[in-house]
């Protein structure tokens, strides 16, 4: 007879092995890592306190009740940990017990961990690497799946939350990554889809391979299901330790505040020749981003979708900043469907969570064309006018060059509530370009030329918009990571102020 002491020991011992050595092993081949190696990379040593390391399945049917088919915590590691010293609840499949599949056990501890992190404020990172609904159960793994997914739903908004694919994820299973805030995948052994290769073959007839269907390049380059992908599993780790850093713990959090040893001063003298003389002319909106930058770092998320727009994090005098840049680079930095709604969940997160928003412009209006307005374009750039609009966080717009037409008002423009606007000396801010205009304007009339020189010379430079007050200062290309600095500084107060301060805006 064992004694409890015993027994205990014996079933956490068992937990610590999951499936066993020949399915780590299996793992292992497959360059992937376990869930608890990957737990321990992702959080700072030691800090790890799991939960609900003794539960297991309570399924009956098809010899599930047999000892050798129960394994202690079931086929998820759950439990809380720091990352640089911050608290985040963390769940993690475990590929060697049932292939990760979700049992109503295994989706009542995430369940439980999701519960306690709105409760205290924190985080939730899931690592999935899950072959689906535990086929077993029926339908008790699809309630598990709901439970899961209506958490994801009332804790968005409240708590930043993360999801990093390290393996399958298919069918129902694909809901809960997209509900959340953020989905990381690791290129070659990460999949994820609504049904797999064969039932797209008897369903569609099209033969498609799992990583055209759903691996890291299709949802990072042509879905956009997924925000980045990283090399392999401690690359994506060592990424999202990262990645944590800029995020706050929960909506009643500031965006956090590290120790900066980049000068708030520091002037920048590329950016006063980084606009091309030609306005046709194309450079890259990185080159102003990371110019800003506190020591030019730039988190960017999808970066290889939509490239017409970049978004992403960074920090000015230490605290993070949400960025967002047209890119002159691709397309003339024209918005268009996918940039709009890129774009716009972005922003939302931001204004969720407290992080102000800086706005990089150079756009020659939205995407013409008949693809665009069947797809939708109207409510779709509708998104992005009313996530800069609804954006009570501090907002601050730096006009480099184009602000045309529509996009010019959508793009965080004064009149949409932004805080601080700011043109360059090479802004334009106008209903369209010179040339486009005076043909509409001066149609069949001669001297087109003249006229042309005409709108440029009126139109083709930022003193329309400043007369008016739409932006408040033009500046010195190369001061604007100094003022930049400054204005964050003086609208932090604005932050605590904002419930009155919405509501003056509202009523003015
Ligand atoms: N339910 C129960 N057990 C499952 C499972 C599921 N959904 N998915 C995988 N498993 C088990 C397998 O029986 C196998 O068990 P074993 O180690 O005792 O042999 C183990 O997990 C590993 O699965 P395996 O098929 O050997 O791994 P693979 O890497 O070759 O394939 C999948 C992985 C996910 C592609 C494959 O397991 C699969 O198609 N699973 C079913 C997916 C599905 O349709 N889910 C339901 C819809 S939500």
């Amino acid at each position: 007879h064992l004694s409890v002491q015993e027994r205990i020991d014996r079933k956490r011992n068992a937990a610590l092995i999951g499936g066993g050595q020949k399915r780590i092993d299996a793992q292992h081949k497959r360059g992937k890592l376990t869930a608890r190696e990957r737990v321990e990379l992702l959080l700072d040593k030691d800090s790890f306190v799991e939960c609900d390391m003794f539960v297991e399945h309570r399924c009956s049917d098809f010899g599930m009740e047999e000892d050798h088919n129960k394994f202690a915590g079931d086929s998820v590691v759950t439990g809380q940990g720091r990352i640089n010293g911050r608290l985040v609840y963390v769940f993690s499949q475990d590929f060697t017990v049932f292939g990760g599949s979700l049992s109503g056990a295994h989706a009542q501890k995430i369940c439980k961990i999701m519960d306690q992190a709105m409760m205290v404020g924190a985080p939730v990172i899931g690592l999935n690497d899950s072959g689906g609904a535990r086929i077993q159960e029926g339908v008790e793994s699809l309630a598990g799946y709901a439970d899961i997914f209506l958490r994801n739903v009332m804790a968005s908004g409240v708590v930043p939350q993360i999801s990093l694919i390290m393996g399958p994820c298919a069918g129902g299973a694909v809901y809960s990554p997209a509900l959340t805030d953020f989905t990381f995948m690791v290129k070659d052994t990460s999949y994820l889809f609504i049904t797999g290769p064969d039932v797209v073959k008897s369903v569609t007839n099209e033969d498609v391979t799992q990583e055209e269907l759903g691996g890291a390049k299709t949802h990072t380059a042509v879905s956009g299901v997924a925000h980045r992908a990283f090399e392999n599993d401690i690359d994506a780790l060592l990424n999202l330790r990262n990645f944590f850093n800029f995020l706050p713990l929960s909506n009643q959090d500031p965006a956090p505040v590290t120790e900066c040893h980049d000068p708030s001063d520091r002037l920048v003298p590329g950016l006063d020749t980084i606009v091309p003389f030609e306005t046709t002319k194309a450079y890259d909106m990185l080159d102003i981003i990371q110019g800003i930058a506190d020591e030019r770092e730039f988190f960017e998320i999808m970066p290889n979708y939509a490239k017409n727009i970049v978004v992403g994090f960074a920090r000015m005098n230490g605290r993070t900043v949400g960025i967002v840049g047209n890119q002159p680079k691709v397309a003339s930095g024209c918005l268009d469907i996918n940039s709009s709604v890129k774009g716009a969940r972005f922003v939302r997160f931001c204004d969720a969570f407290n992080i102000p928003i800086l706005t990089f412009v150079d756009v020659p209006g939205f995407l013409p064309g008949t693809s665009q307005e069947y797809g939708g374009i109207i409510r779709h750039g509708a998104k992005l006018l009313f996530a800069f609009a609804e954006a009570t966080v501090p907002k601050i717009t730096i006009i480099t060059r184009k602000a045309y037409g529509g996009a010019y008002d959508v793009m965080s423009s004064k009149h949409l509530r932004g805080d601080v606007n700011y043109a360059w000396p090479s802004a334009e801010v106008a209903v369209m370009g010179a040339k486009g205009a005076v043909q509409i304007i001066f149609r069949g009339k001669s001297n087109q030329a003249e006229q042309e020189a005409e709108y440029v010379e009126k139109f083709a430079n930022p003193f329309p918009a400043a007369v008016r007050g739409f932006v408040d200062d033009i500046i010195v290309p190369s001061t604007t990571r100094k003022r930049i600095c400054r204005d964050l500084e003086v609208l932090e107060s604005l932050q605590t102020l904002q419930t009155d301060l919405t509501l003056l805006r509202r009523d003015t």
